[in-house]
């Protein structure tokens, strides 16, 4: 259902991207009901359409049909986001979102292989935390932008979903304070970009509390653009840029999902999210 369900996204956004006209910074489409090829829970639904609603950085939404599919399109501007993000010396990444459907598939991905802990490492405006939490997941959403994390508290109290922003720096902070049991944790960064050392940090810090590890997944958001892989980086290429990181962490792979970002919205490839645990 899972493996479908994000295969339907991706020609839905294939098909949106084609027709496209308007000009706003960024876009994504959500289904207005459930059908036979997104069988979401409609609560959930309901709650996925409530985050864009609710979440300033889309400034305007209209109802369209896509692929014969009824859909919303919301239409947003993250400019100013992206802008504080980067102004962090120890900031790995800048602010570019996930759609919302993908972030609620690759949480009830992590939901479906029995994870209770969803840590979003670098959550921008939470949404990935949000998804998790919507499916009874315990959260942590740590985002080091305070914009970033005021904007997160305001869809909190807004939705009513206490997803738990942090704001601090994901390299810094004391997971060994929360007294995790069963963790997976998303890393919000390209390899190539500095997601590499949220990455690195986080297992340098899992390998300090051996009874945790066995117990940990990652799930790692890489690229599949050949922009990304010339000279002695191609050897990743099968791995979406995080092969040499597996390699030399002994880090499994046990599922890959393909769906559409913000950032491959004009690219004919999207995003692959790499679920992993240690071996
Ligand atoms: C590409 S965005 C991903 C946002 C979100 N996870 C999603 O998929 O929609 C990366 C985010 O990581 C944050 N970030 C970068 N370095 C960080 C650090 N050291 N600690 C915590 N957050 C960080 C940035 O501010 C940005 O919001």
């Amino acid at each position: 259902m899972i493996e479908n369900m994000a295969k339907n996204l991706g020609r839905l956004k294939h098909d949106f991207s084609r027709f496209y006209k308007g000009n706003s910074h960024i876009q994504e489409v959500i289904p207005l009901s459930k059908t036979d090829t997104f069988p979401l829970d409609e609560k959930h639904l309901e709650m996925l359409h409530s985050f864009a609603k609710k979440n300033p950085i889309y400034y305007n939404s209209y109802q369209q049909d896509v692929g014969k599919i009824p859909c919303i399109v919301y239409e947003g501007d993250i400019n100013e986001y992206w802008l504080n993000s980067i102004s962090h010396s120890t900031s790995y990444q800048p602010f570019y979102p996930t759609w919302i459907l993908t972030a609620y598939i690759i949480a009830l991905i992590a939901k479906n292989l029995d994870y209770k802990e969803v840590l979003d490492i670098g959550s921008g405006d939470g949404r990935i935390a949000y998804c998790a939490k919507i499916l009874d997941l315990e959260t942590y959403s740590i985002e080091i932008d305070e914009t970033l994390v005021d904007l997160q508290k305001l869809i909190s109290f807004s939705t009513k979903i206490d997803f738990n922003p942090n704001c601090a720096d994901a390299v810094e902070f004391d997971y060994s304070g929360l007294k995790l049991q069963h963790p997976i944790f998303f890393i919000g960064g390209l390899p190539q970009m500095g997601g590499d050392i949220l990455a690195g940090s986080i297992i340098e810090k899992i390998n300090k509390i051996p009874y945790l590890k066995k117990n940990t997944g990652m799930a790692f958001t890489g690229t599949y653009s050949k922009k990304y892989f010339s000279g002695n980086m191609s050897a990743n290429v099968s791995k979406g840029g995080w092969k040499s990181v597996f390699d030399k962490n002994d880090l499994k792979v046990i599922k890959t999902v393909t769906l559409p970002t913000v950032w491959t919205f004009d690219q004919h490839v999207d995003t692959p999210y790499i679920f992993t645990k240690f071996n």
